[in-house]
């Protein structure tokens, strides 16, 4: 592949040749989120302009933005942008305004932690003052959790590219790369990093149904930075393993609680029964933002039922659709995180 092909994780060129950050905050739009409709992919790259409450609670529950840290990031610059349209001249009013908004985006999707993180931190950077100088704290904390978080991606991709090898099969279920994140992603960043480090590895990326984030989402990003994939079928997995073509398991998360059980895309807890009986490492990428101190155990993190249409065929059926499982902190053999790898919740 040549290098003209392969292209930044964290950036993306869009239809006119424009590069940009996604999410991202348009530089030449005051008031407006800017992200890739991932519904689109991998047939289209399409931008979507966000400027009200509506408009970002839609992308976020119809997951045309999808993966925790990006929905925290889209979440907290889609308030800055809200907030920048709020027709009141009195800050009180403003602050009001700008609670019940908050609350409204925090409610969208239960299960992604940094969601109601980022929305949270966002908030509580607001200093009272003029309305625009509140606006001005909200844009500028905003931009800061999306820096931060391009900042911590990086971070879990260098120490976790320590677990790379070359001719390594790696499996990953769901995206976490560079499109559910502010930068090079979660479970994919340390493949980006080994990968241009010259570490020659071979990706396995579950189709992820019934939304098939694998199979559109992670193959199309690795392909796109020339990084060889493979898609399996959700029910593949374990025959793979059992053929021997995978060394190691990196999942994301979307809540950790405190001892470590890890909320993430529903198949994710099969995949690590089936880790666990091949003895094949099986690791969780996350920022820290993504454990949830608040709760003990697995059992407390709340799983966001999705609509019956997304599976449902035959008329008639009941339908089942939780968007996300719990895999049991037992069989995760470590979590790589921007400030090391550990295997128990720091
Ligand atoms: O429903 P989605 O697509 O938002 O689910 C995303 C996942 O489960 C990811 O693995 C997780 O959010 C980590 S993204 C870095």
């Amino acid at each position: 592949m040549s290098e003209k092909n392969i292209i930044q994780p964290v950036r993306w060129l869009d239809d006119t040749g424009r590069i940009f950050v996604s999410p991202g905050a348009a530089a030449d739009i005051p008031g407006m989120v800017d992200i890739i409709d991932q519904t689109k992919l991998p047939h289209r790259l399409e931008r979507l302009h966000l400027t009200d409450v509506t408009a970002v609670c839609g992308a976020i529950q119809r997951l045309s933005v999808r993966g925790a840290p990006a929905i925290g990031c889209a979440a907290a610059l889609g308030l800055a942008a809200c907030a920048q349209r709020f027709r009141t001249a009195d800050p009180e009013a403003f602050l009001v305004q700008l609670h019940r908004t908050a609350d409204t985006i925090a409610a969208e999707r239960p299960t992604a932690v940094n969601l109601a993180w980022a929305i949270r931190r966002t908030v509580a950077a607001v200093r009272p003052g003029t309305i625009r100088e509140m606006q001005q704290c909200l844009l500028d904390e905003a931009l800061t959790i999306l820096a931060d978080d391009r900042a911590r991606c990086a971070a879990i991709g260098q120490h976790g590219m320590s677990l790379l090898k070359p001719g390594m099969g790696v499996l990953t279920h769901c995206n976490a790369g560079a499109l559910a994140t502010g930068g090079c992603g979660t479970a994919l960043a340390p493949i980006y990093t080994a990968w241009q480090a010259g570490c020659a590895l071979h990706v396995f990326s579950d189709e992820t149904r019934p939304l098939l984030q694998g199979s559109r989402l992670t193959a199309w990003e690795l392909t796109a930075a020339g990084i060889p994939v493979t898609t399996i079928c959700d029910s593949m997995a374990a025959q793979v393993m059992r053929e021997g073509k995978i060394q190691l398991v990196i999942v994301g998360a979307d809540r950790v609680a405190a001892n470590g059980d890890t909320a993430n895309k529903i198949g994710t807890y099969q995949l690590a029964i089936a880790a666990r009986y091949h003895r094949i490492p099986f690791y969780v990428a996350l920022p820290e933002s993504t454990i949830d101190r608040t709760i003990p155990t697995g059992d407390a993190i709340p799983i966001e039922q999705r609509p019956a249409d997304e599976i449902a065929h035959c008329p008639g059926a009941a339908i089942y659709n939780p968007a996300f499982d719990v895999t049991p902190h037992e069989l995760i053999t470590g979590f790589i995180t921007e400030n090391g790898i550990f295997s128990a919740i720091p």
